[in-house]
């Protein structure tokens, strides 16, 4: 469904936590909208809100209030079954951090959520691990790759049910600048032969500057 309806829409979120007596409103009503193929680069200070709002667009942190449209559907509207296999077919995560399975090689890492979604399976992630540049490292453990490689083996995941949308959280934290760079040209380049929409959080100004647009959260709010 391609149109020039944006595939992901969200009205007036507003999200809070408590700290002990007090309370941190964290999204004070936020609202975006994604074009199709778009990359959006999403940026703000530590603490800023920035993977609330990223887990809410995604259907992974129920908002306190507002809306979030995906592809014409509504998130959180209690279909809890439809909205998992919503997300298993139509995103692809990339979390901060890698967060691999630290017992199973890359191979099977990839695979695992492709078994989840009940998809052909071990072809995918193998496709998926060669198109990141890691046709070699299949069977290696986490623990045997280095941090660039371990965030390509996350980047093969989020591709590997060939998702419309990859959600990505901070996806060259971790990573020296030379190598942030390449895994970012590597998103970035996945994103638009496959055309595939990219909702990036960085804090990284100089990176952010390469998507098709950039927002800023602070506050509660986008600036
Ligand atoms: N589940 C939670 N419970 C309590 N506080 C939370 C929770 N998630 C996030 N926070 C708080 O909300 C604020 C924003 O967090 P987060 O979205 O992770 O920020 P960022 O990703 O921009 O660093 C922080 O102060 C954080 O401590
Ligand atoms: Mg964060």
């Amino acid at each position: 469904m391609e149109t020039t309806t944006p595939q992901l829409i969200a009205r007036d979120l507003f999200q809070s936590f408590r700290m002990g007596t007090r309370r941190i409103e964290v999204l004070r009503g936020i609202s975006i909208e994604v074009a199709y193929n778009e990359a959006v680069f999403l940026s703000g200070a530590s603490g800023a809100g920035k993977t609330t709002l990223l887990y809410t667009l995604a259907g992974l942190e129920r908002p306190e209030s507002g809306i979030v449209e995906f592809e014409g559907r509504r998130l959180y509207s209690g279909g809890s079954a439809a909205e998992a296999r919503l997300r298993n077919q139509k995103m692809g995560f990339i979390f901060q951090g890698y967060f691999l399975l630290p017992e199973l090689t890359a191979l099977e890492n990839v695979v695992l959520p492709v078994m989840i979604g009940r998809k052909a399976i071990r072809n995918d992630a193998e496709a998926s691990l060669a198109a990141v540049g890691l046709g070699d490292r299949l069977h290696h453990l986490p623990a045997e790759l280095s941090g660039g490689e371990q965030q390509r083996v996350a980047i093969a995941r989020a591709l590997t049910n060939n998702p419309d949308i990859i959600f990505a959280d901070e996806p060259t934290g971790n990573l020296d600048s030379k190598t942030g760079d390449a895994i970012m040209d590597l998103l970035l380049n996945l994103a638009r032969e496959r055309n595939k929409t990219l909702l990036v959080v960085t804090h990284d100004a100089r990176l952010a500057a390469r998507g098709d647009r950039q927002l800023r959260i602070k506050d509660g709010v986008l600036q």
